[in-house]
């Protein structure tokens, strides 16, 4: 007979594990946006051999060919900065770090800042809750907590804040409480992959391209969603990025746009730039061979790199179950457009093997 998984209680019979990071709006609070900073990517200073992230680690291994590492054995908060440099560097590389049973969760809102700052300084968001038990504000308003107990929300692809003037690299999502049984993971999808998907003739006509992003659609579904409740602490931002972006470390190409918060191609026709961006949307959202998925327990800390590549929730759990994560989020340089490349024969390769297919 087959064990059946347990079932969920309700948030009502039971507290939740983590009170402090209760979701909490202060109707009042307003926030400066982080100003342009100098950005050098802790990547660069990294050990390509991860001496120092790796040496505790008992078990390695790749979540899914494109995307993803699981490291087992070694903890966020006992690395040294050289070990935080690895890890920037290995997560550009695979585009999401997943570690389990992390000691993160239980070291107090100043020291999960302050590993999460060795990365760059920490985004303050517009509108999303901040913990319960903060004594001011100052202290932790640069978490976000997600706190859902099921609502319904689809799929949807995108990239943490991109309207700003400099986006996030890394971000820190670590799970205080997961749904029992299965449901609620996050979808990681590499950027990197999907633009080398495309044709050598249309990569190269995206190359140069720019697209605007804004919080505008966001921001009044928060006003839908939440109503009298919903808190907004800075006015829409808006910023224009290029379509394919390089990597500050790495140097490969991503594609930079996404369906939460890009809403147009700079300079094209509205009917041009939905047709554009539509496809686009759906080649990410078709892209099941370049993602990963991840699977939380209380104690999971899932790293990614918003440069390379983009996430999506799952809501599929059962109705009542408390997921429950907070989320840290260093900004990084101003995205890096990839400069239009010569044809080196691809694109006259790609005709061939039109005429061939029509023969
Ligand atoms: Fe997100």
């Amino acid at each position: 007979m087959i064990a059946k998984e347990p079932t969920s209680a309700t948030l009502e019979e039971n507290p939740p594990l983590y009170p402090d990071y209760l979701p909490h709006y202060d109707p009042l609070e307003k926030i400066q946006p982080v100003g342009p900073f100098e950005h050098v990517d802790p990547g660069h200073r990294a050990d390509p051999e991860l001496p120092n992230l790796l040496k505790d680690a008992t078990k390695v291994f790749e979540l899914s060919p494109h995307c993803g590492t699981e490291i087992q054995g070694v903890q966020i908060s006992d690395l040294s900065p050289e070990g935080l440099d690895e890890l920037a560097l290995m997560c550009a590389q695979r585009g999401c770090l997943v570690f389990r049973d992390q000691k993160y969760t239980d070291i107090g809102f100043a020291k999960q800042k302050e590993i999460a700052r060795h990365f760059g300084p920490l985004h303050k968001h517009g509108w999303m809750p901040h913990p319960k038990a903060a004594v001011h504000s100052a202290e932790t308003e640069e978490f976000v907590i997600v706190y859902d107990s099921k609502e319904k929300s689809p799929i949807q692809f995108h990239v943490d804040q991109s309207p700003e003037l400099q986006p996030p690299g890394l971000t820190f999502f670590c799970m205080l409480e997961s749904p029992p049984g299965a449901g609620g993971d996050t979808i990681i999808s590499s950027m990197t992959r999907a633009f080398e998907r495309l044709s050598p003739s249309f990569r190269k006509r995206l190359e140069g391209l720019n697209a605007i992003h804004t919080t505008a659609n966001p921001i009044a579904r928060e006003l839908r969603d939440n109503g009298d409740l919903a808190v907004l602490r800075r006015p829409i931002s808006k910023a224009v990025h290029p379509v394919v972006t390089v990597h500050p470390v790495t140097k490969q190409k991503a594609l930079f746009v996404n369906s939460s918060y890009t809403q147009r191609i700079d300079g094209w026709d509205d009917e041009e730039s939905d047709y554009m961006l539509k496809f686009l949307f759906d080649h990410i959202n078709r892209g099941q061979d370049f993602c990963c998925r991840v699977r939380y327990e209380p104690g999971t800390v899932v790293v990614w790199d918003q440069r390379v590549t983009q996430h999506s929730q799952t809501l599929d759990y059962q109705p009542g179950a408390r997921r429950h994560a907070f989320r840290l989020t260093p900004l990084a340089n101003v995205p890096i457009p990839a400069l239009v490349e010569e044809d080196d024969g691809e694109c006259a390769r790609d005709e061939g093997r039109m005429l061939l297919n029509l023969c």
